[in-house]
């Protein structure tokens, strides 16, 4: 009990320290993690149900498609550590799939939602371990130690690797390098180029579901941090960054305003923005070029026939 509230305590004062800085910039942004409270975990979910959202359908597809060759990849006896596990809907297609797995360590930011997570995958799979973790994966930090099995499979679907920046992708591979050991593996999503007429209304759809998960940050802030934003004041916005190769989500401030933030004021002009989150699209070469420099090699690659999205397999090399 004890562990947990420090934890959200650390938690809470690493957010006010994200804030405080990435407000005070002259190009304002915020760390996409903290997009992620319970309410943005739910409404994200709702964002993998729209018809414009096509990662989640695409990548489900390809999972299914070759859960058996996936499964095989990760060996019997598996240990599979999961990166932004979220509601793990995917993973229980791999987990059906896996020869008798041993553990299962789902890993999130965001430690309610990670809670009701667990409580259904220990429903579903009450022989398989699960231990999780909250954590932000883009920090340093450790897996538990659980009953022996067999090689360690770290699983990172949902493109949120995509949300990375190159120095964090870099310490990420590194960080995960180091989780799975020297017979480890990856099975990591990947959201693929494609025309700007598909990939936009991902980010911005008709129903504006993805509009409410962007200003829910701005909730959370009045929130956790006695934020005075008003929701009224901020627009959301999706726009393509060809400089990154990435869609961009900002929050466009419709007015000239002030607000406050635990004391500090912080000034907007009228279309000034925070942006709060880049989803990077790949090519495949490009991906792989990625991985090789972080000392992974690629064992194999899935995708759909339209090559919308990839599922990479990675073996880690030392
Ligand atoms: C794009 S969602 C993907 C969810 C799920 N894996 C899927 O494929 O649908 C990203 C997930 O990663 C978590 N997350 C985002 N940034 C994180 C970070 N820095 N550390 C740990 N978890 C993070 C979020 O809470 C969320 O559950």
């Amino acid at each position: 009990m004890l562990e947990i509230l420090s934890q959200h305590m650390r938690q809470l004062e690493a957010f006010r320290a994200d804030v405080a800085l990435g407000l005070s910039q002259t190009r304002k942004r915020l760390p996409s993690r903290w997009l992620y409270d319970n309410r943005g975990c739910e409404i994200f979910e709702e964002i993998t149900r729209l018809e414009e959202y096509y990662p989640t359908r695409t990548e489900t597809a390809i999972l299914r498609e070759n859960a058996r060759e996936i499964a095989d990849f990760c060996g019997e006896r598996a240990v599979l550590l999961e990166y932004g596990a979220g509601a793990g809907i995917k993973t229980e297609i791999l987990i059906d799939a896996l020869d008798s797995p041993k553990l299962y360590v789902p890993i999130d930011i965001a430690g309610e939602f990670l809670d009701e997570t667990v409580v259904r995958m220990r429903r579903r799979f009450p022989d398989l371990q699960t231990l999780p973790v909250v954590a932000d994966f883009t920090a340093e930090f450790e897996i538990p130690r659980g009953v022996p099995g067999g090689r360690r499979s770290a699983f990172f679907p949902g493109s949120t690797m995509g949300n990375l920046d190159a120095h964090e992708t870099k310490g990420f591979l590194r960080q995960v390098r180091r989780h799975v050991g020297s017979r480890g593996a990856a099975i990591i999503g990947v959201d693929l180029k494609k025309d700007l007429s598909t990939l936009l209304p991902a980010y911005d759809d008709r129903e504006g579901v993805t509009a409410a998960f962007n200003l829910n940050l701005l909730a959370r802030i009045n929130r956790e941090l006695g934020g005075d934003f008003s929701h009224e004041c901020f627009a959301h916005e999706a726009r393509w960054s060809e400089a990154e190769s990435a869609v961009e989500m900002h929050l466009v401030s419709l007015c000239e305003q002030v607000v406050t933030v635990d004391g500090q004021r912080f000034a907007f002009q009228t279309g000034e923005t925070i942006h709060t989150e880049s989803s990077r699209k790949y090519d495949v070469r490009g991906f792989m070029d990625v991985v090789e420099d972080g000392r992974w090699s690629v064992s194999a690659i899935w995708s759909d026939p339209d090559r919308r999205f990839a599922i990479f397999g990675l073996d880690a090399t030392w």
